[in-house]
């Protein structure tokens, strides 16, 4: 659709729930190059602060920020009062990347915790609390960002996967319950991108496709866009041909050989230890 009927369909405010860097930055980068005013949320408040300078210096538009943990239980709240006065007609629910690998018993148990409220109960409550007032309008747009890693189990990244999972089947739900109210739901599958969270946690970009580093890892702002693109087009897309391509296989009905392949998969792109795993025969 053309940028004044995407405006007219989600704008004229967007709420970005992690857009300080990474892919809500992007985001937000291309909310504004389109004229989009922003509520941007985020924890580093000098991370935040600089990115909203950037964008109001290169676009001019009105950039709002609230320092925040999206796991907090007052997250409405919070959220609330610095969202009161903005038409806000497009969530984007970014945060949830994990910030621990490794096998489910060697963690603590708060770490699992603390994944099911950025991932779960964050989307939850901003789907609903933005949602109310989009409908009272009639029209708005949510996309959360999900992952491959959602889309099947895999050892080292046990919680993640299984939040990564509630958000895409999440949206795929809301997608088709509040189409009546006038909103458009999309879960946007992404897989291996460049970003400060995953070089943190030592994602080996050479590993993903050995030679071909570029070819297996997108950047921010492709994902942004392609997300942005297919906004109202469906409840699912994932971003990137490498990764639509291996669609068909992460929805293949042979669960035992999907979660042993992104387990080998996860495991050798973090350096950690795999064991295939077959039916017991005894
Ligand atoms: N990058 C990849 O390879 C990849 C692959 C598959 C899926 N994804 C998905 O894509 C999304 C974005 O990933 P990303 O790599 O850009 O990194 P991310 O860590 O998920 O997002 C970074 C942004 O979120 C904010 N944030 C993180 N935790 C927060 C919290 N508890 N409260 C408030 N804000 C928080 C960060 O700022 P602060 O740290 O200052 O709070 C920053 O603005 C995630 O949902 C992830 O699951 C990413």
């Amino acid at each position: 659709v053309s940028a004044a009927v995407f405006q007219e369909r989600y704008g004229p405010c967007a709420l970005i729930a992690g857009g300080s860097d990474g892919i809500g930055a992007a985001f937000a980068e291309e909310l504004a190059s389109q004229g989009f005013d922003l509520l941007l949320l985020a924890r580093r408040a000098a991370v935040l602060a600089d990115t909203a300078a950037r964008l109001r210096d290169a676009h001019g538009v009105a950039v709002h920020t609230r320092s925040v943990d999206l796991r907090s239980a007052d997250l409405v709240d919070e959220v609330s009062s610095v969202a009161a006065g903005l038409e806000i007609g497009l969530l984007v629910y970014n945060a949830g990347s994990a910030t621990a690998l490794g096998r489910f018993l060697d963690q603590e148990v708060a770490e699992a915790q603390r994944m099911v409220a950025l991932n779960c109960s964050g989307p939850i409550a901003l789907a609903h609390h933005c949602g109310r007032s989009m409908r009272a309008r009639g029209r708005g747009g949510m996309i959360f960002l999900t992952s491959m890693a959602g889309l099947a189990g895999s050892s080292h990244q046990v919680a993640y996967s299984a939040t990564k999972a509630f958000d895409h089947v999440f949206a795929e739900a809301l997608w088709h319950d509040l189409h009546p109210a006038g909103i458009d739901v999309l879960s946007l599958v992404v897989g291996a991108t460049r970003t400060p969270s995953v070089e943190r946690i030592g994602l080996d970009f050479e590993k993903l496709r050995p030679g071909d580093p570029e070819a297996g890892a997108m950047l921010p702002r492709e994902v942004a866009r392609e997300g942005l693109a297919h906004l109202g087009l469906g409840p699912l897309w994932a971003a990137g041909e490498f990764n639509r391509g291996l669609l068909p296989f992460f929805f293949s009905p042979d669960r035992a050989a999907v979660v042993n392949a992104l387990s080998r998969g996860v495991a050798n792109i973090h350096g950690l230890d795999y064991v295939p795993v077959s039916k017991r025969s005894d």
